[in-house]
């Protein structure tokens, strides 16, 4: 069968090339551009890369029209309901699901690399009290990387599979400290006789002076959402780790990047955004004022929580996560007032026609905040527990891309709109 190409005419010069179609396992086919300036002397111009590829990778599907979401072909539904994150992130990593022997090896290995250098402990205080733990966890994974620099051969697969045990292994320790230092509490180490998420809220909540109860309930309710959170392609944070992977930085200052990324309220740090904005909303005939405001192009003001680049149908994640946050809330009996407001938004701006048009709908951040809330997680972490979990995707991404025949430095292009060449005059000649 003839092979699918596109033929691009610049009906000035009257010059044409063909252009490869590649089709992946899914989604749409590609258009493979590599060459457009050997034959034609032009480059392509994609602000905000909405319609350019920059890799091919195997770990994750999206289908925006549909609202699919697959973690190496397992649809995010049946990962949510049958999954733990320690697992999704071993399917991320490893490309399939483990047996019972490699789970336990994985489980091991995890709690193996689950401290971290007594030394690091000594960055939390640098910070003040009440800096946003986005930027302390920024500080401390960067930190990292000074304790695993010399010896590391990222070119070695073993030793991308080491990091990436030391990254999932540490980042529940990391992230536990920002929250114990900010408190007044003592740090608490992490205890293997506990799962993983487990462990965090141990490291997390327990007291000294008292036995650290765990809530089922609860544990499961985090699980899921770190499950939820774990990759999602090449969004903002992941591109970031990449293409800083690509100069073959220190994958723990490459993760750092990416924290970097996701404290940006257009991205991660729009669970946190949410609440604040359910709070100021405050009572439910304040909706839809709000919905006015987030329709005006003079108001500055989004509907945070609201809308995605790929998803142009519901997210997936966020019909998980209403649910889990209505079953949580009743199982808990807890009243939480934000939740009704949650609800009556999204029902009024998914019947107007300003979000219909646009396709707007709750994403994953819309409701996640809820149910971190519910678990006594105070604001400003909410973020930090989005790194947590997509620091296993970051990493998968990473490994996936070191490894990759097409490995080399990123390095995109402009459209040069500046001034044309003019010579230097002397500040005394300037007038
Ligand atoms: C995450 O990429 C990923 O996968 C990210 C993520 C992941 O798991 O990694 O899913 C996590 O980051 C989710 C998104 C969290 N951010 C928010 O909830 C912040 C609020 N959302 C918006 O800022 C916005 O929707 C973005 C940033 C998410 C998407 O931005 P786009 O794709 O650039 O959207 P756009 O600007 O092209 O919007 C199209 C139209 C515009 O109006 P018009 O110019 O056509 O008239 O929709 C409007 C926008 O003004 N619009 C909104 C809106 N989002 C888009 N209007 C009001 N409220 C909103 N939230």
């Amino acid at each position: 069968m003839r092979k699918r190409t596109v033929t691009i005419i610049d009906n000035q010069s009257g010059k044409s090339a063909e252009f490869p179609v590649r089709r992946g396992s899914y989604g749409a086919p590609v258009i493979e551009i590599g060459d457009l300036y050997k034959e034609l002397g032009m480059f392509t111009l994609d602000p905000g890369y909405g319609v350019t590829g920059s890799c091919r990778s195997a770990i994750t599907y999206l289908d925006g029209e549909h609202g699919v979401l697959l973690h190496r072909g397992y649809p995010i539904e049946q990962l949510a309901e049958k999954s733990t994150f320690l697992e999704v992130a071993y399917l991320l990593i490893h490309g399939e699901l483990p047996n019972q022997a490699e789970m336990l090896t994985w489980d091991h290995a995890i709690k193996m690399h689950g401290m971290t250098h007594e030394h690091l402990n000594r960055f939390y205080s640098g910070y003040r009290y009440d800096a946003h733990p986005m930027s302390v966890l920024t500080g401390v994974v960067g930190a990292v990387a000074s304790f695993y620099h010399d010896e590391m051969d990222i070119y070695d697969p073993q030793e991308r599979l080491i990091t990436a045990r030391r990254i999932i292994g540490k980042m529940p320790n990391l992230v536990s400290k920002i929250y114990r230092y900010q408190s007044g509490l003592p740090f608490v180490y992490p205890d293997n006789s506990r799962d993983y998420v487990e462990n965090f809220m141990s490291m997390m909540f327990s007291w000294p002076t008292e036995p650290f109860e765990i809530n089922p309930v609860a544990v499961r309710a985090l699980d899921l959402l770190l499950i939820l959170h774990a990759d999602h392609e090449q969004n903002a944070s992941t591109s970031t780790v990449r293409l800083a992977g690509s100069a073959e930085s220190n994958p723990f200052a490459c993760v750092a990047a990416g924290i970097v990324t996701l404290w940006g309220k257009s991205h991660g740090g729009a669970n946190e955004a949410v609440i604040h904005m359910l709070e100021e909303i405050g009572v439910p005939k304040n909706i839809p004022a709000f919905v006015e405001r987030a329709k005006d192009k003079n108001d500055p003001f989004r509907l945070m929580g609201f809308g995605h680049r790929v998803y142009k149908n519901y997210d997936p994640r966020a019909t998980i996560i209403r649910a889990a946050c209505h079953n949580l809330l009743d199982e808990m009996n807890l009243n939480q007032p934000l939740f009704e407001i949650a609800m009556e938004l999204e029902q009024l701006a998914l019947e107007d026609d300003y979000f219909i048009e646009r396709k707007l709908y709750p994403n994953v951040d819309f409701y996640s905040g809820l149910i971190y809330q519910a678990l006594n997680i105070p604001k400003q972490m909410f973020t930090p527990m989005f790194a947590l979990a997509r620091s296993a995707g970051w990493i998968a991404q990473w490994m996936e891309m070191m490894g990759d025949e097409d490995f080399r430095i990123g390095r995109p292009r402009q459209l040069y709109v500046g001034a044309e060449k003019r010579d230097y005059v002397p500040l005394a000649e300037r007038g």
